[in-house]
């Protein structure tokens, strides 16, 4: 997730992309340019934040009342000068911001360097000005528009040539882009917050819109060139607002960007019916000389790996665990070159989890780091990366990540089945059409919130609270219970169902709360008798169940419905109202939901 910016008028242009990037940081600050048309086309970026491009551009004088601005958050090529945005086509005479990802830019830079063009970056973007300019014949909203037409993945662009100094094109695929209506001025960014301050009128602009943009006017235009409607609507929210998309903390707008997460780690992963992931470097050889695999990480990552170790059992039948890295990494873990590490953080700078990778692979341990941020330090060390691409996390208490995390870990162990020959057809097949359905079930429950909130205003007084499961659903115990804590600050434990009675079960009174996570289908019958052995103490139970698992009705005080999802891919969206109830636990509270005390979002210390 990126956030770019762009303005003509009759201002200079500098500023005003400055300050829009500025109220962007939040979806992207690896690295930031601005490319404007005055004398000349002038481009000046750097790796690092906003702040950083300023001083970089505190020595320099650049006039102009066009422009475009960029902050980054990477996803091909490690944050740096070069594959900062803007991107210059070969003859520097178009430039182009971006954000998303372009699927087929291999193919298209392949094709391009056969043509004899030369490339700068490393980055999927860099393929857009080019292939432009391939098209270009003195009108850039045609070249634009054949040139996009190419591209597979998702982009939100705005390009500027400098034989056109009275207008810039942007065009609309996926990633999210509104226009800003001023007078004798236009304005266009990746969302509203950095429009705000100059204009309240703002088109959002449609999947398929390519709009061509003037100082006095804006012409919008499908793909075929005919020039469509769009609604100016009237936007009064305070920029603060703005940021937070209109909800009330970042943790519930990132768990309600979970279906759009959930889409873009899938990206390139599921084609058809097939399951592939490009980036992953094991030979069928290598992997066969795999005979255990570990996960190690921290906290929310951590449960990720719990379910990671499930599935690795399952389906490439290699003894598998999940381990605490702090504890992991002050054992003497018997690893050699046939023990495979998956590393998961989503900071990639947690200094337990790099602790942990360093020991593994001193003792000979292929690595294979599961992250989010490009260009953090678990994936410059471990052998293979495999980015999740869920965008800059803001809260402290992780909820995208984990759902990015437990999808991609899924598809590699798919995948790795698929390689060693262990996963039929037919079950890859269905397995894609089960992914492709996520986006709609995480949907699902999201829209239902309002299920949950009230389920929460009915648990005042709750002081404790436990989570049991079993097998996917125990993982997910875990995960439900660590957010409860984090940001309510009430005391919640996650347990295996089975394990109740050998202890647990003393504690609980009326006063308990439990939730019962039931969704495992082959335990189905199990977790509901420990349910039953929680009512007969009198604790209050909510469970999490399939939809059609209605005999649960008779036992449990509430039931939360989940939409039927294969058992090995429902931790993806079944996590989702675990995390809606401890964000409306501590709402209910008041509490500060997107910095909980004494936590910190990336614990670089030990
Ligand atoms: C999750 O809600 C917490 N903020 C914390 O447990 C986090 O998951 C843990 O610190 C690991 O961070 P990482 O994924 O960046 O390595």
């Amino acid at each position: 997730m990126c956030g770019i910016v762009g303005y003509i008028g009759d201002k200079e242009a500098l500023p005003i992309l400055i300050d829009g990037l500025k109220k962007l940081e939040y979806r992207g600050y690896d690295s930031a340019g601005i490319a404007i048309i005055g004398k000349d086309l002038t481009v000046v970026k750097t790796q690092g934040r906003i702040s950083d491009l300023e001083k970089k551009l505190s020595t320099e004088e650049i006039q102009g009342t066009i422009g475009i601005g960029h902050t980054r958050w990477a996803t091909h090529g490690i944050p740096n000068d070069i594959n900062a945005h803007p991107h210059f086509s070969e003859s520097k005479n178009i430039v182009v911001v971006h954000n998303g990802i372009i699927e087929n830019y291999i193919e298209i830079k392949k094709m391009l360097i056969k043509e004899g063009k030369v490339f700068r970056s490393e980055t999927d973007t860099e393929v857009i000005p080019y292939l432009i300019e391939e098209f270009y014949e003195g009108d850039l909203l045609k070249a634009v528009n054949k040139a996009t037409d190419l591209l597979e993945g998702s982009y939100a662009i705005a390009v500027m040539s400098k034989n056109e100094r009275d207008r810039f094109i942007v065009v609309r695929k996926d990633s999210p882009l509104v226009l800003g209506v001023g007078d004798h001025e236009n304005f266009v960014a990746s969302d509203i917050p950095a429009l705000l301050q100059y204009t309240k009128d703002i088109i959002i602009l449609e999947n398929g819109d390519i709009a061509d943009i003037h100082k006095d006017s804006y012409t919008i235009y499908d793909r075929d060139l005919k020039p469509i409607r769009r609604n100016i609507q009237r936007i009064d929210w305070k920029i603060e607002d703005a940021q937070k998309g209109g909800f009330k903390h970042f943790m519930l707008k990132e768990i309600f960007e979970e279906p759009n997460v959930i889409k873009e780690a899938m990206r390139g992963r599921i084609k058809g019916d097939s399951i592939e992931i490009p980036e992953l470097k094991l030979t069928k050889e290598e992997l066969s000389s795999i005979n255990q695999v570990y996960f190690v990480a921290c906290g929310t990552a951590y449960h990720a790996g719990l379910v990671g170790r499930y599935l690795v059992e399952k389906y490439l039948k290699i003894p598998s665990t999940a381990e605490v890295a702090s504890e992991f990494r002050y054992r003497d873990p018997v690893i050699d070159k046939h023990t495979l590490l998956f590393v998961v953080s989503q900071s990639g700078e947690t200094a337990d989890t790099l602790a942990a990778l360093r020991l593994g692979k001193a003792k000979g341990a292929k690595t294979i780091g599961i992250v989010n941020v490009v260009g953090s330090s678990v994936s410059r060390e471990v052998d293979n990366v495999i980015y999740i691409h869920a965008g800059p996390e803001i809260a402290v208490a992780s909820t995208k990540a984990y759902v990015a995390q437990v999808e991609v870990i899924a598809l590699i162990v798919l995948y790795m089945a698929k390689i060693l020959g262990c996963l039929e057809t037919e079950e890859e097949k269905h397995l894609a059409k089960e992914f492709n359905a996520l986006y709609d079930r995480a949907n699902n429950i999201i829209q239902r919130c309002g299920e949950i909130a009230d389920f929460v205003s009915t648990t005042k007084n709750i002081e404790e609270t436990f989570y049991i499961g079993r097998n996917l659903d125990f993982a997910l115990s875990l995960e439900g219970a660590l957010k409860l804590k984090e940001i309510s600050y009430i005391h919640a434990e996650g347990y295996p169902a089975g394990e109740l009675k050998h202890g647990p079960l003393a504690l609980i009174t009326p006063n308990s709360l439990v939730i019962a996570i039931n969704t495992y289908k082959p335990l189905r019958e199990k977790t509901l008798s420990n349910i039953k052995e929680v009512k007969a103490r009198g604790g209050k139970v909510l469970a999490i169940a399939e939809e059609g698992n209605s005999n649960i009705e008779e036992v449990a005080d509430r039931v939360f419905y989940v939409p039927k999802t294969r058992d090995d891919l429902a931790p993806i969206v079944n996590i989702i109202p675990l995390q809606l109830i401890a964000y409306y636990m501590a709402e209910t509270r008041g509490l500060d939901i997107d910095k909980p005390r004494n936590l910190a979002k990336s614990v670089t210390v030990e």
